[in-house]
Order: structure tokens, then sequence, then C-alpha cells
């Protein structure tokens, strides 16, 4: 039975037919309740891997996906929103765009992951404060969203379950990198949060997982279509991600990166970025007449203290006690991990900063303890960089270009690799723009 279902599917999309809607829908049901051998599973997602499926079929898988588990439901304004960054370096943004847009009034349901390969996670950042609990049931979301404006959860095998054995599957089948399968397994998850907007940050570049822009635009064009097919207005910024995102890396040293942003003031990089994207969010939901107004109420709240005050609610709603809450907001680095060693890294010539390899920091970081190599690694939270050179900016010989936050002494690779991850010109180059374009709707 199973095998004939299998069997069908596949010759429909060897041969580019579409797939029967109750044969997909059969499929992801035997998925989400474990019933399907695995075996067969890794067939058709080699076959999908190889050949493709259309974005009617992507949507389809995506819905199905989406309706194995719970999906949040809200009642009142259309205003629930959110959204997605394929992951970057320094990528802090979901840390200060949820309480930033709860403060100017959308709600946001926000599900997010731990790190994936060189890239950092929310849930990873989120736990190095203390008592944060990510481990939030979709009731529990609801009640969190109603009283706060927002939360942020670890994702969980009560939303679109399904995805959590294909996921797991494409990783041990080298099937990951199959635009179709990304966008399903993305999308059905920012789907099952009941949304009405969403902006995805797909980052491109070379710490990026689409290197090139064309593979970053081909990406953002299925995930832009299967949501809108899906009722969620969505608009995706493609955004460079070869040089790190503002001056803070690492698990503990974000958290402090994004409450310098919510205090006002920080990394003016990271701050242009949670606007853009805050900015879009309230212009998709209504909030806003055009972009530029959302992105100076974005901007007002991050200088009002709103988004700051928002962001102590969330903690305080997420098991931190109040008293820590408070004094994180004040004075991050007194409440968080911090590393037992620390070292400066001093520019070797003078000129301006041509590049900072975000890769190679984002790879000393995770073999540092940054990051993961198997499922089973403990985070070393307070292990990264603060920055302290920008692109584009002079620098004369001598001067610190990064500090070192480390549990262990560095090894003369790692000393190798970040001295080279600087890179002097004798001349400015053409200015920085994170945005490298914008894909919407009307663009495809
Ligand atoms: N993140 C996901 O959640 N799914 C993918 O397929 C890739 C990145």
């Amino acid at each position: 039975m199973s095998h004939t279902l299998i069997q069908r599917m596949c010759e429909a999309v060897r041969s580019g037919e579409k797939m029967v809607l109750g044969d997909l829908n059969a499929f992801i049901d035997g998925v989400a309740r474990r019933t399907l051998p695995v075996e067969l599973i890794e067939v058709w997602l080699k076959c999908v891997h190889s050949h493709g499926i259309s974005v009617e079929e992507t949507t389809a898988l995506t819905a199905g996906m989406m309706n194995s588990g719970a999906v949040l439901t809200w009642r009142g304004d259309s205003n629930v929103c959110d959204k997605h960054s394929t992951g970057g370096v320094g990528d802090k943004m979901s840390l200060i765009l949820a309480p930033a847009l709860a403060a100017c009034g959308v709600r946001v349901p926000m599900l997010a992951g731990r790190g994936l390969g060189h890239t950092g996670g929310t849930i990873d950042k989120l736990e190095s404060i203390p008592g944060f609990n990510c481990n939030l049931s979709p009731e529990k979301m609801s009640k969190t969203v109603e009283s706060v404006g927002c939360c942020i959860a670890a994702q969980n095998d009560s939303i679109a379950p399904a995805d959590g054995l294909l996921y797991a599957i494409r990783d041990v089948t080298d099937t990951v990198d199959s635009i179709p399968l990304i966008t399903a397994s993305i999308v059905s998850k920012k789907a099952a949060e009941g949304l009405n907007a969403l902006v995805l940050d797909v980052k491109c570049g070379r710490a990026a997982f689409m290197k090139t822009e064309h593979d970053a635009v081909q990406l953002a064009e299925s995930m832009v279509r299967t949501a809108n097919g899906l009722g969620i207005k969505t608009i995706a910024q493609v955004t460079d991600m070869n040089e790190p995102i503002g001056t803070h890396i690492g698990n503990a040293l974000e958290v402090t990166g994004s409450i310098l942003v919510l205090q006002g003031h920080g990394s003016g990089d990271t701050r242009e970025l949670v606007m853009l994207q805050g900015g879009q969010l309230l212009h998709l939901t209504g909030k806003t007449a055009t972009l530029e107004e959302g992105k100076s109420r974005i901007a007002r709240v991050l200088d009002n203290g709103q988004a700051l005050e928002t962001f102590v609610k969330m903690c305080v709603q997420q098991g931190t006690e109040i008293a820590v809450a408070t004094k994180l907001a004040l004075d991050p680095e007194s409440v968080l991990p911090k590393s037992q060693r620390s070292t400066e890294f001093l520019s070797s010539q003078s000129g301006f900063v041509q590049s900072i390899d975000a890769m190679a920091l984002a790879e000393v970081a995770r073999e540092l303890g940054a990051g993961r190599f198997s499922m089973e690694d403990e985070i070393l939270h307070a292990v990264g960089f603060i920055l302290t050179a920008r692109k584009n900016e002079a620098i004369t010989a001598g001067d610190k270009w990064i500090t070192v936050h480390h549990e262990e002494p560095l090894s003369s690779e790692h000393i190798t690799k970040l001295n080279h991850a600087l890179r002097i010109s004798d001349q400015k180059s053409a200015p920085f723009r994170r945005l490298i374009r914008t894909v919407d709707e009307s663009e495809q």
C-alpha cells in the first residue's frame, strides 16, 4: 500500500505531472503519524530533490505540513506577523524585532530554531538569559502574545510535526538543499503561527547557505509565492551575508548587542536592519501607510524605551525573574555569562577596512564552542566576538579590531584565521549596502 503510494508519487514527480492531492496528503499524514517507513520517505525526498516540484505542489505540501500539527488562531485585528531569516553571522534581529513590533501594536508569535551549521540560533541566544524558557506549548504561546504582544518559542513537535521527521531524514540523505523542500519546511512552521504577514530575510554570500544572488532570489521567490498562496502577505528581503551583522557575535554577546539597540543606541547596522524588517511588517499589516513610516515607528519605539520595556515583559512572561530582567535591560553584562578569557587582536596595517570575513569568524566561534557540530554538543554561551572595526572605516596599524571571548586558549590555527579575516586596503570601497533586493509577488 505505502509502496504503491510512493511509486505513484515518484512517477508523477519524474514525469513532471501533477501529484494527486489525496496522495500528497496521505504521505504527509503517514510522516506525521510516523506510520510510513523511513526508507519510502527517503525515496520520495530524493526524487523531489533531483527533479523538483511545481509551485502548486509546493504550496499543497506546505499546507499539509502546516496542518499536521497545531495551527494557532487569533481573534480580532489581522495584525499577526513574523519574520524568518535563513541564518547569518551576528543575526540577532529576532530578539529586537519581536518586542519592537509588539510595542508598535502588532502581535508576534515567533517560533525560532537553534544554531544550524555555522549560523547562530535565536533559541541558543535567549537561553543565555537566566531563567528564560523557550519551551512553550501552543496555549502558552497564545497567552504570552495576548498579554505581552510577542513571544519567542522553540520549534517543537506540536507545530508542523511532519517537518521534524522530514528535516531529520533530509539531513542524513543530503537532500536539504532543495528549494521546494526548504520552502515547505520554513513556510509550514511560519504558517502554523496563524500569520497575516511575513518578512523573509534571505541571506546571500560567503557566510550564507545561499552563496549567490541567483540562488537566494530563487529561494525567495519560491517562499514568497508559497506563503502568499496560503494567504499570508509576504515579502522577501535578500540581504548581504559576507560581512558580519553589527558589533556582537556569539550567544550571550548577541543578547548584549540586542539590548544596546533596544536602549536606543548600539550598532547602526543592526538597527537599520531591524527598522527595515519591522517597517516592512508594519506596512504589510496595514499599521502604516508606507514602508518609510513603518521604519520611523520602529525607530521611535527603540528610542523611547517602549521596545525595551516589552522585551523585559517578554523575559518575565517566559520565566526570568523580574529583578533579573530589569537588571538585564539596564546593564546586560552584569547578568549574562562571561567567558574566562578575552584576547584582543590588533590591525597589522593602516588603511581602510575592506572586509571582515563573516564566515571565518563563524567557523572560529563554532570551534570555540559558540555553535554545535552534533546535536548533543553543549553551547558555551559566553564565547564570541566584539568587533571594533567596520567595513570602510579608517584603521591604523596597532588599533584593536576585535576582542575574542573564549574559555580555552586559542590555537595557532585560530589566531592565523582571525588575522586573515581582516582585510585592509589603501582605498575605501563602494558604500556597503546590506539590502540587495526585495522580492514580492508583483515581480514574479
Ligand atoms: N530551516 C528550516 O527550518 N528548514 C530548512 O529546510 C532549512 C532551514
